[in-house]
Order: C-alpha cells, then sequence, then structure tokens
C-alpha cells in the first residue's frame, strides 16, 4: 500500500506539477554556497528558435548563487589554490576584476572562511565597489593605467598577494584553472541537457576560460562535429586573429558590453584556441537590440554579454542551416547595467537608440 502511494507521487511529479514545474528533477540539498555554483537549467529561446528553424539555447548562468557564469571560475581558482597548498585556513584571495569574478571570489571567500582583495581601476562605478564591500571584499580602487604600466591593477593585485602571508592572487586570465571550471561543468552540462544533440556553441571572451573550456569539451565528446565559435565584440582583437589564422591583432572601436572583449591570446585560451572554427563580430546595435528582444519575447532580463552570445547564436544557426542545435551563454542578468542599458539619456549618448526597435522602445523607462 505504501509502495504504491510512492510509485504514483513520483509519477504525478514527473508528468507536471500544475505550475509546470518538474519537480523529480529538482536536486538534492548541496553544500553551502560553493554546492549551489552550476547545474543551470539550459533554456530553449522559443522565437528566436522558430525565427531560425533550428533550436537555439541559453545557459542560464545567471543562475548561479553570485549571479553570473564567473562563479563557476571563482571555485575553482580557489579550489586550485588548496590543492596545491597554496593557501591555508584563513588566508586572503587577491585578484584583479572589475566585475563577475569580484562578485563570484567574494562569496566564495565569505563561504570559505577566507578575506578577499579586489584590486580595480578607478573608472569603475561607486556601485560596484559598495557591492563588493558589502560582500566582505577589501576594495582597492587605483588609476587605470595600460596592462604594460607596473601600476595597472592587475600586477598590484600580484604584489599585494607577493606582500602579504597565507596569501594567492588568482590571476584569472592566466590561471588555467578557470577553464578547468568549464571543461569539467560547463561542458558536460550542456551535451547531457541537450543528450548529445548539439550542433553548434558559441560565445564570446573575457579571460577566455568559457570559451576554451567548452569547446574543449564538446570537440572531443562530439568526436570534432559541434562547431565552436567565438563571438566578438568591437575593440577585441581576437576576430581578426581567428579569422586571419593568427596573422592580425587588429583593434577597431570600442563596446558597451561589459566583461568581454580581449586585447591578447589569455594562456586559457590558447591551448584550445585552434580547436575554434571561426569568429563571428558583433555590433553593439545588434546586441542592444537583443537586449529588448530577449526582454519582450522571452521574459529574459540580460545584460549585453548574454544578448551578444545569443545574436552570435541565431547568425550560427542561419549558418548551420534548418534542424540545428546551437547553445550559447547567458553570463548574467540586467540588474547591474540596468540605469545605462534602459536610460534614453545614455542610449542617445552611445548614439544607440534608434538600434533599438520602435516597438521595443517602451521599456527605456529611465531617463
Ligand atoms: C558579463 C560577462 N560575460 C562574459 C564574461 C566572459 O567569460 P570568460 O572570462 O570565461 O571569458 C564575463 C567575464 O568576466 C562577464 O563578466
Amino acid at each position: 500500500m505504501f509502495r504504491f502511494g510512492l510509485r504514483r507521487f513520483a509519477t504525478a511529479a514527473e508528468a507536471a506539477s500544475p505550475y509546470g514545474i518538474k519537480v523529480s528533477k529538482a536536486q538534492g540539498s548541496v553544500n553551502g554556497f560553493v554546492g549551489a555554483i552550476g547545474n543551470t537549467p539550459l533554456i530553449r529561446l522559443s522565437r528566436l528558435s522558430e525565427e531560425t528553424g533550428c533550436d537555439i539555447y541559453g545557459k542560464a548562468e545567471f543562475m548561479n548563487p553570485g549571479g553570473s557564469i564567473k562563479d563557476r571560475a571563482a571555485l575553482y581558482v580557489v579550489k586550485d589554490a588548496e590543492e596545491k597548498g597554496l593557501i591555508k585556513p584563513g588566508g586572503t584571495i587577491v585578484e584583479g576584476t572589475a566585475g563577475n569574478t569580484g562578485i563570484g571570489l567574494a562569496h566564495v571567500c565569505r563561504s570559505k572562511g577566507y578575506k578577499c582583495v579586489i584590486y580595480m581601476p578607478n573608472t569603475q562605478s561607486q556601485g560596484k565597489i559598495d557591492l563588493l564591500r558589502l560582500l566582505g571584499a577589501e576594495v582597492f580602487p587605483v588609476p587605470a593605467v595600460a596592462f604594460e604600466n607596473p601600476e595597472n591593477y592587475n600586477h598590484q593585485a600580484k604584489r599585494h598577494a607577493e606582500k602579504t602571508e597565507n596569501s594567492v592572487w588568482t590571476n584569472q586570465f592566466d590561471n588555467v584553472a578557470n577553464r578547468r571550471a568549464h571543461i569539467e561543468t560547463t561542458g558536460p552540462e550542456i551535451w547531457a541537457q541537450l543528450g548529445g544533440k548539439l550542433d553548434g556553441f558559441t560565445c564570446a571572451t573575457g579571460t577566455g576560460g568559457t570559451l576554451a573550456g567548452v569547446t574543449r569539451y564538446l570537440k572531443e565528446v562530439s568526436d570534432g562535429r559541434t562547431e565552436c565559435w567565438l563571438a566578438d565584440p568591437p575593440g577585441s582583437v581576437l576576430f581578426s586573429y581567428i579569422t586571419s589564422g593568427g596573422k592580425l591583432n587588429e583593434r577597431t572601436g570600442g563596446s558597451i558590453t561589459e566583461g568581454i572583449g580581449q586585447g591578447r591570446v589569455t594562456d586559457n585560451l590558447k591551448p584550445e584556441i585552434k580547436l575554434i572554427n571561426n569568429a563571428l563580430h558583433i555590433s553593439d546595435e545588434k546586441s542592444i537590440a537583443m537586449v529588448y528582444r530577449l526582454l519582450d519575447e522571452e521574459g529574459l532580463y540580460m545584460g549585453a554579454s548574454s544578448a551578444l552570445n545569443v545574436v552570435a547564436a541565431y547568425e550560427l544557426a542561419q549558418k548551420l542551416g534548418p534542424g540545428k542545435s546551437v547553445a550559447t551563454i547567458l553570463c548574467d542578468g540586467a540588474y547591474r547595467y540596468a540605469d545605462r542599458l534602459f536610460s534614453k539619456k545614455w542610449l542617445d549618448s552611445k548614439g544607440l537608440y534608434e538600434a533599438i526597435p520602435e516597438h521595443l522602445r517602451k521599456y527605456i523607462v529611465l531617463e
């Protein structure tokens, strides 16, 4: 009687709850903040899929507990330092970052009992500094100077760790533990979620950890069949680097996107760059229009790098042809960027107001 009742419950739950949530797929409990990182849903973007005749998917990385894809890298660079014996309980993690990696690290450090020190260019908003401080990090805003200058925020972070006992500079750009996070988690999750039916993958790069790691895994598991493409914003050199077979390093203009675009091939990207099939250059006009489309058509409130990724997935789907499956990354939500992305004044100042389709301008609700 009891067993029969249980079985009936499981079947009903698997079928669907009254709200359409598959209760049987819910995971068990996890251990602390770090246990909640990863295993994000893969969202099929219905309108864009319909338009292309393909299945276009976005990996919902904004659902990580710190709010972005960078939670995975933050966890892995800290884990790597622990495994190598570089840090002991109560130690200090130091990083140079103006964005999501700092937020991920601040959370991971709190949950593991480490101190967190963040160096960033002093051109960053007070909001970002305040957020890191309220997450318990010690923040050093320093003059914004080029990487070649010894006073660049990354070099200052490195020196801070060198002179602090029981401290490590996690060096997200060239520490390949970052890429490992995506070889071991993001790539396998996407492949399993689609039961191996994946023809294309594309995303933009900041450190290159996500693109390099996911590409490495997908190329191996698909025997090279899954096409992996870089998506690049204006102002990054990687589009010209990849499309010229490594001969050119051209950088033109700048971009409104944050966290992506790169002036060099990082150590995270280097080992896998030959596996990348090709590259797409995505304009800010296309990215900003997609921010608004995702909101209007899918109910997804996404930052500009996620929107750029979705434009790239759409273009890759068109290239691969109907019936194919393409996945990309929804890196973070629009919450931290709303005062710009939805401001008429800001859009005008960037010459992007006209890029928003007329019927979507109703979402421009800020001055
Ligand atoms: C919003 C956002 N999108 C994309 C990326 C790029 O990820 P990766 O550093 O793995 O190349 C970052 C990295 O900081 C980011 O903050």
